[in-house]
């Protein structure tokens, strides 16, 4: 039996949070362990370029990003992981994508058309600011997905567009120089894998609404403690479904523990207590991956090792792919 392909990609700008932590990293472990599956995990430097130019940054929140998955368990034995940089086939493949790609199908690209309307809106050029990298992405985007035939593609919702756009451009391919790829399937998380933040809205960086996923225990305490709450005073009932300190809490606990939780909210527990209880939940799950996540930034030769080992496995079937894809469009040795 072939195995279902489940492949995705996390942008290197950031510091992992908590809602990065339930709603991708987590599941994706988890679901890495089944046995019809091939994962295929992988840091998406390319695509930091496109956002950040401020080289330490990448250089930090790659393993910052890499050692959070590692610490959180995935089994690199099991799981393809690694580094989009260090597949030189995926930028080949740029740009084979990129000659079949209409131009008409990146002006549609959510990304982009809000760059653009953010200009108009300014009452500027509306290509101010506006790299190929950044009209282009899809593409890239494409590249990484198809360079392994995946079957599954799960990501957030602000990503299903890109997922079609995949589809589009191996429909495209496959129409002009046979059928060399599956066509990806986005997969989105059900509502409850999307953690809130701090301020209620969902937690995001661009929201400024985090919570640091290994930071300290004494920053993971004041981050929960800047949860917002009402001013309902302890002894007045509270309302579960319409707090982010419960739907937090609801995201590392057991059913029992959630029903338990649900109770005492409506027996009114004081704010402060819940948010002890909180912390004292989460902090629990996050100490021993916290310690491993400490250890690894701190040795990141190992960090590295690891990295190069899952592009070779990566690489190896990229190669395949490339080869086949240079036959089919005529790049051609001569003898
Ligand atoms: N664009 C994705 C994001 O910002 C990251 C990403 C890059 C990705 N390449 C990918 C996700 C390929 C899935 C598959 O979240």
């Amino acid at each position: 039996m072939t195995k279902e392909i489940v492949l995705t990609g996390v942008t290197t700008t950031g510091t992992p949070h908590l809602g990065n932590y339930v709603g991708a990293i987590r599941p994706a472990i988890e679901a890495s362990r089944q046995d019809n599956t091939e994962s295929y995990f992988f840091l998406a430097d390319y695509h930091a370029l496109i956002k950040c130019q401020d080289p330490e940054r990448v250089k930090q929140s790659r393993l910052e990003i890499a050692a959070t998955w590692l610490a959180c368990g995935l089994d690199t034995d099991k799981a393809t992981f690694y580094r989009q940089s260090d597949i030189p086939e995926i930028a080949e493949l740029n740009w084979l994508l990129t000659c079949v790609t209409a131009k008409g199908l990146m002006n549609r690209a959510h990304a982009y058309k809000g760059a653009v309307d953010e200009n108009l809106a300014n009452d500027q050029d509306p290509d101010f600011g506006i790299t190929m990298g950044l009209f282009c992405y899809p593409v890239l985007m494409a590249a990484d997905i198809l360079a392994f035939n995946a079957h599954k593609v799960p990501v957030g919702r602000d990503q299903i567009q890109h997922i079609e756009m995949a589809r589009d451009i191996a429909g495209r391919f496959n129409h002009l120089f046979g059928e060399h790829f599956v066509l990806p399937e986005a997969v989105v998380g059900e509502e409850g894998s999307i953690l809130k933040g701090l301020d209620g809205r969902k937690m995001s960086k661009s929201y400024n609404n985090t919570i640091p996923l290994f930071d300290t225990e004494k920053k993971l305490q004041k981050g929960i403690n800047k949860i917002k709450t009402n001013l309902l005073e302890p002894g007045e009932a509270k309302d579960p479904d319409d707090s982010v300190v419960f739907d937090i809490y609801k995201s590392f606990s057991t059913p029992e523990q959630t029903a338990e939780m649900r109770q005492k909210f409506v027996d009114g527990i004081g704010w402060g207590e819940a948010k002890k209880e909180l912390f004292a939940l989460v902090n629990g799950q996050l100490s021993e991956p916290r310690e491993k996540y400490l250890e690894l930034i701190a040795n990141p030769s190992h960090v590295e090792d690891v990295l190069q080992a899952g592009a070779e496995k990566a690489r190896a079937r990229a190669r395949k792919m490339i080869s086949d894809l240079r036959n089919a469009v005529g790049l051609v040795n001569f003898k």
